[in-house]
């Protein structure tokens, strides 16, 4: 349960009350004894909240048709934050769900104005074939492009246009342009096609993401409803997850480097990356082992919380130890670097064979131009 490391978990709440409050987004506690198996992400109150997820679960559980869906931006290097979400893809997928995940690379071009070259060449070379390398099983996703989907994807974007108002985009995004609408819509299509009987007739979709692509998920809800009498659409289910701070204590970020670790890292430079990184210790070791580390400030904490230490017994370890001052930060950091070599020496070498994998369904699924 999220309340055996409480104080963690509680900031996680506190932090993130105003989404319950402002949006409805829903706590994710209130769904969690529905589950046999939680991820460790549901149980460690990392997955905070919800929209539908109980009415999700519910088809699942009841042997309807229903699909997991979640999209990435191409728009640099694969690190450990979008590690979060396909791990979540792989956990759906071993319950027998059906997968699908894309690359939004329309929205990389039109909004990151990366050339269209490098968001291909990125959402195979790093995306899919992460991914891959992380456990999505290739035979059983399907994986697609924004730009190259079946026409009909395409006609609800341009039928969506008809029922959005320029002012209700500017409240749910605030300043918005051209580009950010094609994005916005883009998006409203992909987390509703599956369920059009004609492109998927799926009973239920829910979409893991992080909580900053909720607008999306708001909008595409409201579309459903005011298409309701001409196109048989559901409603997105989704879940929202809490984002790694990055090493340095800002956002992390592909294009900061020293904010993230990417898992095509040189394990050297990985590992510097832990020494450097921002943790919740005090000035001196004695006042350390005065005072307590405070692990809730602490990004080293995070990665194991995130993802270094799966068992929940052993985390509560570290976190007594470091709170009661017997955990001083350099041997810590050191138990991370050395968890975090393990898991990126198997994930590389993982990675040529994903690769190839990843090139051999880009053949299918690449746009052309
Ligand atoms: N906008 C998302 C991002 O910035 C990518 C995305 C596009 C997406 N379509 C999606 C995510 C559908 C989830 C579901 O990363
Ligand atoms: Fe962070 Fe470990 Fe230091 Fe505690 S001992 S503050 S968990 S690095």
């Amino acid at each position: 349960m999220e309340l055996r490391i409480d104080p963690w978990g509680s900031t996680v709440i506190r932090e993130y009350e105003k989404l319950f409050q402002y949006f409805g987004i829903k706590p994710f506690r209130e769904v969690l004894h529905l589950i046999d198996k939680p991820h460790m992400y549901m149980t460690r109150g990392i997955i905070f909240g919800h929209r539908d997820f109980d009415k999700f679960w519910k088809l699942y559980r009841s042997g309807r048709r229903v699909a997991v869906l979640t999209g990435f931006m191409p728009s640099g290097r694969f690190h450990i934050g979008h590690k979060m979400v396909v791990e979540q893809l792989v956990y759906y997928q071993r319950l027998g769900i059906d997968v699908y995940m894309l690359i939004a690379d329309a929205e990389a071009y039109a909004v990151r104005r990366i050339p269209r070259s490098e968001v291909i060449r990125i959402g195979v070379e790093e995306y899919i074939a992460n991914a891959i390398a992380l456990g999505l099983d290739s035979e059983k996703t399907v994986f697609y492009f924004q730009t190259n989907q079946r026409p009909e994807y395409y006609r609800l974007i341009q039928l969506f246009s008809r029922k959005v108002t320029f002012n209700e985009l500017e409240a749910i995004y605030g300043s918005i342009e051209p580009a950010k609408i094609m994005a916005a819509l883009t998006q409203v299509a992909d987390v509703t096609f599956l369920t059009h009987p004609s492109m998927g007739g799926y009973e239920a979709v829910l979409v893991p993401v992080g909580a900053d692509q909720d607008p999306h998920l708001r909008l595409a809800r409201d579309l459903v409803e005011r298409f309701s009498s001409e196109i048989e659409l559901k409603q997105p289910s989704s879940t929202y997850h809490r984002f790694m701070t990055g090493l340095d204590g800002g956002k992390m970020s592909s294009s900061r480097p020293e904010s993230a670790i990417f898992l095509t890292d040189d394990i050297e430079e990985a590992k510097k990356k832990v020494f450097r990184a921002l943790t919740g210790g005090r000035a001196t070791a004695e006042e350390q082992r005065r005072l307590g580390g405070e692990p809730e400030k602490c990004v080293v904490f995070e990665l194991f919380a995130y993802h270094l230490v799966k068992d929940d017994k052993e985390l509560k370890r570290i976190y007594d130890e470091c709170r009661s001052g017997l955990r001083l930060c350099g041997q810590c950091k050191r138990e991370a670097a050395k968890l975090l070599e393990e898991f990126l020496r198997e994930h590389q070498e993982k990675l040529a064979q994903a690769r190839e994998e990843a090139r051999r369904i880009a053949k299918e699924i690449k746009p052309s131009f």
